[in-house]
Order: structure tokens, then sequence, then C-alpha cells
């Protein structure tokens, strides 16, 4: 892997597969970080693989730099980020069954009723995350909000494409911002894991755009 400045990618070209391979010299391993954060947990982890490319996917500008900062002042090769939406990413932008594992920490709950609709863990997204996870490949989840844990633990049960796992261990450098403030305040929290089993292989569906999604006043 080349060191970067800056380790934040730039996507020149949204409408083709995200150019991962120039960075995976010899077919080096892929993990990835849905909502990484300030990236507490994949900097660590890329500390201890540093054959391993860690791609964090993260919206907010504030903590894309704060971990950008981090990788370089660590001297991290092996750490990308993307300031994108983790969906469309996941859906159009990642190679097909490149990823040996995806993290997914304490992920926006949109507790409210009316919002599920805006959580990660959608049917779409499951279609998406089995198409980019290896064969064999991982997903490990952890939320301190129990109904979204056991709705998407439930949905990843139920689904053929996956097969339920111990979670993984994780040490105390390797716990996040968020889980360490949940973990001070004693708040309970949900660790799932799931491996990825072979499955027919179908296209992802065309996306519909809902029409509650549009832009509305408010009040
Ligand atoms: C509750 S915070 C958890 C951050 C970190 N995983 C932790 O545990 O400290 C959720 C993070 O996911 C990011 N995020 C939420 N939805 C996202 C999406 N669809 N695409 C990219 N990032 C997202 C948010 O910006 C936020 O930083």
């Amino acid at each position: 892997m080349t060191p970067a400045c800056s380790r934040v990618m730039a996507v020149t070209d949204p409408t083709m597969p995200l150019p991962l391979e120039g960075l995976l010299a010899g077919g080096c391993p892929l993990e990835i970080e849905i909502g990484c954060g300030n990236g507490r947990f994949l900097a660590a982890r890329a500390k201890k693989q540093p054959q391993t490319l860690f791609l964090g996917i993260e919206r907010m500008l504030s903590r894309v730099r704060k971990l950008d900062k981090k990788a370089r002042r660590l001297g991290l090769d092996n750490i990308r980020i993307l300031r994108l939406e983790a969906f469309y990413t996941f859906y159009y932008l990642l190679p097909p069954h490149r990823a040996r594992a995806v993290y997914v920490f304490f992920p926006d709950p949109w507790p409210k009723r009316h919002h599920h609709n805006r959580r990660l863990f959608s049917p779409l997204f499951i279609d998406a995350l089995w198409a980019r996870l290896e064969i064999g490949g991982t997903i490990q989840i952890a939320t301190d909000h129990q109904e979204y844990f056991s709705d998407t633990r439930k949905r990843l049960a139920a689904d053929p494409r996956f097969a339920e796992i111990p979670s993984m261990e994780r040490d105390e450098s390797e716990q996040t911002d968020f889980e360490m403030l949940f973990r001070r305040q004693s708040l309970p929290i949900g660790q799932c894991a799931f491996r990825s089993l072979p499955h027919t292989e179908t296209p992802l569906p065309p996306l519909m755009i809902d029409e509650s999604d549009e832009p509305r006043e408010r009040g």
C-alpha cells in the first residue's frame, strides 16, 4: 500500500466501482467499518493488522477529519476513509464479494417508529451487505438500542445467506467512543455477528425512490 498524505479517498468516478484494487496489493484483505466516527476502533485494528486495508465510511466531516489526522499521526498507511453515505457506497460503489469483515458499531438507532425506514439495516442494505462480503466474510454489530438490536439480529438470523457466529472479542483499545460512553453509563450493549454463506447470486434490484424521502416543508 502506498502511503498517502491524506487518508481520505477521492471518488473520481461515481459511475464506477471504487478503485480499491490499486490499494489492495497482492489481494490483501479488506475490512470496512460503517459509521466509523472518530475511528478509535479502526485505528486500533489497523495498528494490529498492518497487512489489512481498513476502510472507514463516515458521513460527518468533523469525524472524518479527526480520523484522517489520527491515521497520519500514527503513520497508519493501511487506513482509507470515505466521506460517503454507507448504503449508497455498499449498493453502488464497492466491488463484489471483496470485504473480509464489516463492522457496524452503534449505528444511529432512529428510535421513532416513523423514522425506522432511515435505519441502516433495511432489507436492501442486507442484500448489498451480502453482495460485498466475501463468502465466509463476517459482519460484527454492536448497539445499545435493544429494539434495533433484536430486530437486526432477527432479520439476519432469518436470512439464508447468513449464519450466526460468536461476536468478536474486543479489548479496551478497540472500544468505540460511543461504546465507552454507554459503558460508563452501564447501559446494556447488544452484540452479534454473522458469517456470509454461499447462495445463488442475484443482481441487486434497481432502487425505487420512496416519495416519503422527498423534501417537505417543516411544521
Ligand atoms: C452513533 S455514531 C457511532 C460512531 C462510532 N461507530 C462509535 O461507536 O463511536 C453513528 C455514526 O455513524 C455515522 N453514520 C450514520 N449513518 C451513516 C450513513 N448512512 N453513512 C455514513 N455514516 C453514517 C454518523 O455520522 C456517526 O458518526
